[in-house]
């Protein structure tokens, strides 16, 4: 399978989506506009993109059974998921065991390979919360620090996600599934830092992404 085959809007607008939030990262250099960043992704990116990709596609790939089976996209992911835990990195930064809240749980607990992408947005999540808590307080230093590890983690989850879970999708979903995600996903657009709706200013057919190139 390559890049060509991921045909699907839904997989347009989800790289979208990474891209928009990976250049507002970029673009976010100083102190004060990386806090808008964080509470940007903590009230829009996290409550929108994360969000849907656990409620709206992981439900659908957990009823079939090929779920178990992984894949050859993901077997060099899940070696570095071993290697460089979020949780364990998360968990350095918080002092504290990561939480999942109740839905996330569910996931959990019906062993699959959606656990690598959850693990990876729960202990994002718990970063993020605490870079935005500790904003005030952290030298800034630290605030670098651990801000670069946010980064990574950010950067690495959708690259992760661009070459192993849209091909999971892909191959699992049908067109009939792909398409009511699509249109439930595009119901709750994401806002831009700027204020505006994401989705309104693209052009989906004139996107071209590549979803094998690095673009981070
Ligand atoms: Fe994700
Ligand atoms: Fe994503």
């Amino acid at each position: 399978m390559n890049s060509a085959e991921l045909q699907h809007k839904l997989f347009t607008i989800i790289a979208a989506e990474h891209q928009l939030a990976q250049t507002t990262i970029k673009k976010s250099v100083d102190k004060d506009s990386i806090y808008k960043l964080l509470r940007w992704l903590r009230s829009e990116f996290e409550p929108k993109h994360h969000y849907k990709e656990e409620n709206l596609i992981y439900p659908k790939l957990l009823k079939n059974p090929r779920i178990h089976e992984g894949g050859p996209f993901c077997m060099h992911f899940f070696h570095e998921h071993l290697e460089e835990r979020p949780e364990e990195i998360a968990k350095s930064i918080i002092k504290h065991p990561i939480v999942y809240s109740k839905p996330q749980l569910f996931f959990k607990k019906n062993k699959s390979p959606l656990e690598i992408p959850l693990e990876e947005h729960v202990s994002m999540s718990h970063v993020l919360d605490y870079l935005i808590e500790n904003y005030s307080f952290l030298q800034d230093a630290e605030f670098s620090t651990i801000f670069f590890k946010y980064k990574r983690m950010f950067f690495n989850h959708n690259e992760k996600e661009q070459t192993c879970f849209f091909h999971l999708c892909n191959d699992l979903l049908d067109k009939t599934d792909l398409d009511a995600i699509y249109s439930d996903w595009l119901s709750n657009p994401l806002i831009c830092l700027d204020g505006n709706i994401f989705w309104c200013s693209l052009n989906l057919s004139l996107l071209n992404l590549k979803f094998f190139s690095s673009s981070q």
